[in-house]
């Protein structure tokens, strides 16, 4: 919801064929997101907040900045949820159709499932749980005032060999995608933002379901450039985090943090010390506490003789007592109290509740949900 995006002109394609076709965008925001359990056993990874902000906003915030207005969501299980969440669009100055896929098919079944909203027009998918730092404008005219059937983006990686990684030729077209190379033949990952033309359409209907049981993109751009259409590739030196793990979420909300300055809307008392870029929303109450930056605290949380340090989302509703927490993310409505150790690189969901209990005889009581990870010292 950045207050640039109105003024900029919607992009359109003079490639030829259909001068003044608009770009669309495409979000994928079903997907099973068993890498997150058990955060998403109840919620879509696309919600959770990077500094309190759910991450599919930013797709959203990203592709109307880049002059695209129509944008459909493609949405599995947590489709009610997204559609609460993101609404009809007006608050993003976009206009939204939420498309439901049957099931999560693979990247290239959600085109398909989106087969009728993109018609013929070319289009920018965006993976709902990706997030690109400085977003997508620049890399939407390149692909507009060009005339290739793709355009994907490309990440130098140290280690390509957990990506999808592209070969290129020495003008940066795509010849080959390859998953997941065991023999280092490129080191420029695929990013989750991807740029085509109608042609597409042709490849889709074509492709086999892959080992996974999905119908891949990859196999998709591939089929692309074996029928001889181009596909070009920008390479981004923004920072790009795929967030489909707990680790990747707390990165995203590290290079967030990192520049969100300084506000204090909420309530802070003598007795504490707010250092460096934190935002205090309305309504929080900071009492005998020390938060250092960067560090967010949600609207109606009160910290109470707490620490929260650097790189720390707390959301709205919240309640930490005597405790210290640095480098994490804190869903809604969670409370946290009388906890002798700092809480660190951790990622707690909706109204959870970690405290000290004086039962006898002590122990580590645990309520866990599947697939919950505790480290305990
Ligand atoms: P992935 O992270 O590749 O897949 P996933 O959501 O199933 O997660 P996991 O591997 O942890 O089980 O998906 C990337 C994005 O695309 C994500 O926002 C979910 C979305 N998606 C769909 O909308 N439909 C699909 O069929 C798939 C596979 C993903």
């Amino acid at each position: 919801m950045t207050d640039v995006q109105t003024e900029i002109a919607p992009v359109t394609r003079p490639n030829g064929k259909e001068p003044t076709r608009e770009l669309k965008g495409l979000v994928l925001s079903g997907g099973k997101g068993s890498r997150l359990r058990p955060l998403t056993a109840t919620g879509a990874k696309q919600l959770v907040p990077v500094a309190n902000k759910p991450v599919l906003f930013y797709a959203l915030e990203q592709l109307v900045a880049a002059g695209i207005r129509e944008i459909a969501i493609v949405t599995g299980d947590t489709g009610a949820q997204v559609e609460a969440a993101v609404g009809d669009g007006s608050a993003f100055g976009a206009e939204i159709t939420y498309i439901q896929q049957t099931a999560p098919l693979g990247l290239a079944h959600g085109v398909m499932t989106a087969r009728e909203f993109l018609g013929d027009s070319p289009f920018c998918m965006f993976l709902g749980d990706n997030f690109l730092k400085q977003g997508i404008a620049q890399h939407a005219r390149r692909f507009m005032t060009g005339n290739a059937a793709g355009q994907i983006l490309l990440k130098r990686v140290d280690d390509a060999s957990a990506f999808g990684v592209a070969v290129l030729d020495d003008q940066g077209r795509v010849l080959r995608l390859v998953e997941k190379p065991k023999e280092p033949i490129s080191d420029m990952a695929i990013v989750g933002v991807y740029f085509f033309g109608p042609e597409i359409h042709q490849i889709t209907p074509t492709l086999k379901p892959s080992g996974r049981g999905e119908l891949e993109i990859t196999e998709a751009i591939q089929g692309l450039i074996d029928a001889g259409f181009v596909v070009e590739s920008s390479v981004i030196g923004d920072e790009w985090v795929d967030t489909g793990k707990k680790d990747d979420m707390l990165e995203a909300n590290r290079v967030v943090l990192a520049m969100i300055g300084r506000r204090v809307d909420g309530e802070v008392d003598a007795l504490s010390q707010i250092v460096g870029e934190v935002i205090i929303e309305p309504g929080a109450t900071v009492i005998e506490s020390t938060i250092r930056g960067p560090a967010i605290i949600g609207a109606g949380t009160t910290l109470r003789n707490a620490y929260v340090g650097p790189f720390t989302a707390i959301g709205e509703r919240c309640a930490l007592t005597d405790c210290e927490i640095e480098h994490s993310i804190v869903l809604s409505d969670s409370a946290i109290s009388g906890i002798g150790v700092r809480i660190a690189d951790s990622l707690i969901g909706k109204e959870v509740v970690v405290e000290r209990s004086a039962q006898r005889p002590q122990a580590v009581r645990l309520m866990l949900g599947d697939h919950a990870h505790v480290g305990l010292i």
